[in-house]
């Protein structure tokens, strides 16, 4: 499993699917994401039951504090490409009470670390709304570069925002 110095990643448990649902559902963990249409609980397991293997273009594992082994958020690398070597990167940290410790930092760079190391990907890219100032601080600490904007992209509460696109390569790792 991908540890670093606060967290391990590890495959997601049906036991997680109330824990997921929970972080879907509070506003201010999606304020700055997509969260598509709203989901019961009972579709929620269904969804975390029914989930493939773990695999080359889709990698979803959750985030489990060292101290404590406690499951407070997800990070995936999805839709890679073997051709040129690239996948997109999500991250959340669905306790609140977790954010600002350091924790979407150490997986960030664990997950990118697996990437580039087990993957032998070239590049991951993301997306983040502009606003989301906290979310690029974690990305550019771990070595990520903005490559370019997209300008109203995202709409949230009536207003629409730019996103911003970030790519690491790989030797650019920091950390
Ligand atoms: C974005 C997120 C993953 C960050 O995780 P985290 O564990 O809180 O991040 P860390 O504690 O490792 O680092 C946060 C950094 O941002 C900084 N930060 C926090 N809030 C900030 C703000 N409003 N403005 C500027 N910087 C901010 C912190 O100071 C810290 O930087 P530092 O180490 O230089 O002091 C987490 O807040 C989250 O999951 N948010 C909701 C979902 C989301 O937005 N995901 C990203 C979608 S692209």
């Amino acid at each position: 499993m991908p540890t670093g110095k606060l967290v391990r990643l590890r495959p997601m448990e049906p036991s997680d699917a109330e824990a997921l649902w929970r972080w879907n559902s509070d506003p201010d963990v999606m304020r700055w994401m997509d969260e598509g249409y709203p989901s019961s609980l009972a579709q929620t397991v269904e969804r975390v039951e029914n989930r493939g293997r773990n695999s080359y273009d889709d990698v979803l594992l959750g985030i489990e504090t060292l101290d404590g082994g406690r499951l407070i958020g997800l990070v995936r690398l999805r839709d890679a490409e073997p051709e040129i070597g690239n996948a997109e990167l999500d991250i959340y940290i669905g306790e609140k009470d977790c954010w600002g410790k350091g924790y979407g930092t150490d997986a960030t760079r664990e997950i990118c670390r697996y990437g580039f190391d087990k993957m032998r990907l070239h590049s991951i890219a993301l997306w983040v709304v502009a606003e989301n100032t906290a979310a690029i601080r974690v990305y550019e600490k771990v070595g990520f570069t903005q490559d370019g904007r997209q300008r109203d992209a995202f709409r949230r509460d009536g207003k629409w925002h730019d996103m911003v696109l970030m790519t690491m390569l790989e030797g650019e790792l920091a950390g």
